[in-house]
């Protein structure tokens, strides 16, 4: 058991990329909150995570809502004793060409993809400090470093408030690792290429579906999309004591894209 009663909050839990973390942290023996908008999938996570014999539970929060940040984490500490694991996983994107993208839509990709990681990781911080022990985990994006090729008339590159907090995400880990390290708290990131989840294929017809997936695939070296395991394996790592020396770093969980190498 690699997380042996170690309490890990995992944002966005209810879907995807999130999910698949809350699951494999609470087969290593976590005690996984799942922290989402959505109750329904909270519940659901929830559900699967205890039925298969081990412990979660889950917690409604709007991560960027600054407020609420306090209660929930001093919640997570009165019921659970202690925080010991943050992956800061809710996102959001607007697949938008440049020139139509609005104020709205920057606020809202920044609030979520940034600020939140900003934001939830301060309120966790105190708490990591005070035990000097501590596992953040930042998650970025490929692009964050890299672009995606626009195909015909569908823009699958347009994603410039994404791609700006992404790569924004990869510093604030950088500097976060800096200034908690000190304290015992490993702070790193990992940036995924492309995984086949809600995120990815909601916004999208069938067809754009099946166009995306062999556009990125052949953007990778190994010429597929991502399992989600193979995201939350990664993650795992550098939420174990195994990352223990590791701090500040990014980790490309991308099946090796061509654009960075
Ligand atoms: N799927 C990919 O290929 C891919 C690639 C690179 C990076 N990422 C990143 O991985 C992360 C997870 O992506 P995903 O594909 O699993 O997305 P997803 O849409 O499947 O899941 C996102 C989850 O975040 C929750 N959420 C949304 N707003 C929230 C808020 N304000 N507070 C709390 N929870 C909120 C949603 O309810 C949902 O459960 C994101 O940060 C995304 O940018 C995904």
């Amino acid at each position: 058991m690699r997380l042996k009663d170690k309490v890990a909050i995992v944002t966005g839990a209810g879907s995807g990329l999130g999910r698949a973390i809350a699951n494999r942290f609470a087969s290593e023996g976590a005690i996984v909150v799942v922290a989402d908008v959505n109750g329904q999938a909270i519940d659901a996570v929830v559900g699967e995570i205890v039925s298969s014999g081990a412990r979660a539970y889950g917690y409604n929060v709007d991560v960027t809502s600054q407020a609420v940040l306090q209660t929930f984490t001093d919640d997570v500490v009165k019921k659970s004793g202690r925080i010991d694991i943050l992956v800061n996983n809710a996102g959001i994107t607007r697949y938008r060409p440049f020139s139509l993208l609005a104020h709205e839509d920057w606020d809202l990709v920044l609030q979520l993809d940034l600020k939140a990681v900003f934001f939830c990781s301060q309120a966790v911080a105190p708490h990591m400090v005070r035990q000097q022990y501590g596992k953040i985990v930042n998650i970025s994006s490929s692009l964050g470093t890299g672009t995606t090729p626009h195909v015909g008339d569908w823009t699958a590159g347009c994603s410039a408030p994404y791609a700006s907090a992404k790569a924004a995400v990869i510093q604030l880990t950088k500097t976060l690792a800096r200034e908690l390290g000190p304290n015992g708290v490993n702070v790193n990131c990992v940036a995924p290429g492309f995984f086949l989840t809600p995120l990815t294929g909601a916004t999208r017809s069938p067809e754009q579906v099946a166009e995306h997936i062999a556009v990125r695939s052949r953007m990778a070296v190994l010429n597929r999309p991502g399992q989600l395991e193979e995201l939350a394996n990664p993650v795992l790592f550098l939420a174990s004591d195994e990352s223990s020396f590791i701090s500040g770093h990014t980790l490309h969980v991308d099946g090796g894209r061509t654009d960075r190498m």
